[in-house]
């Protein structure tokens, strides 16, 4: 099993025991977040963890699909959507290269405190541009310690070593700009909060014209 597997399904209990750390940025982000989303859209989230965001969001949207590594946070979201009696989620065990070499494509997709934890975040924008439809949209929340705290990368290697911390990758605002313009999206949208200047908040939006779904239910 890959490292970053065994490190949050180790973690998931705690993980979803912890409560959010700042509310107002966390409900700033819900509320954009929903600015983009409609009732026809079918949506993607990748790394979502023990399930709290795509809970907000499924009801706002025809289907989510809500997909993360570790099996561990799967079954914790699992039981939470159960709680809750959300219908239309689905929570999956499943990487982004699977969800990549499967035909389904999306309305929107969200990587929410993700991108920074991959090895090749690069790959992993330009597998989510493919998995978008034309006119869909990307909605993606970034620690970015390189602009912010770029002297503790060697607290951050060490650290991982003693599998107390995932493996970090230390990306800027500007390299993760460019990231996203380099696979062809246009940046509609960016926020740093107040409180956590590390964390950088956009949404992009991958050109052409949203085809509407007419199968809307309810
Ligand atoms: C920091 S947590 C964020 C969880 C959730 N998105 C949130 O905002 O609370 C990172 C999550 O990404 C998952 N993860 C790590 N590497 C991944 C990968 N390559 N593909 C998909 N999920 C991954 C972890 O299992 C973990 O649940």
């Amino acid at each position: 099993m890959d490292s970053s597997v065994r490190f949050w399904n180790r973690n998931a209990e705690r993980y979803a025991r912890r409560p959010i750390a700042d509310q107002g940025a966390y409900a700033k982000k819900i509320a954009l977040t929903q600015q983009y989303l409609s009732a026809d859209m079918e949506v993607l989230e990748f790394g979502c963890g023990t399930g709290g965001t795509a809970l907000q969001h499924a009801p706002k949207v025809r289907h989510y699909l809500a997909t993360d590594v570790s099996d561990r946070m799967i079954e914790i979201a699992g039981r939470r959507s159960a709680e809750a009696a959300i219908a239309n989620v689905d929570f999956r065990v499943a990487s982004l290269d699977e969800l990549y070499r499967q035909q389904q494509r999306f309305d929107a997709v969200l990587g929410l405190s993700i991108l920074h934890l991959l090895r090749d975040p690069d790959a992993a924008i330009r597998q989510v541009f493919s998995l978008l439809k034309p006119g869909g949209v990307f909605i993606s929340n970034t620690v970015c310690l390189r602009d912010t705290y770029p002297f503790l990368k060697p607290v951050a290697v060490l650290a991982r070593l003693l599998r107390i911390a995932p493996f970090v990758k230390f990306l800027s605002r500007t390299e993760l700009e460019a990231s996203l313009e380099g696979a062809g999206f246009e940046i509609q949208h960016r926020w740093v909060p107040k409180t956590s200047k590390e964390v950088y908040f956009l949404i992009a939006t991958k050109p052409g014209r949203r085809q509407q779904s007419d199968q809307v239910e309810g």
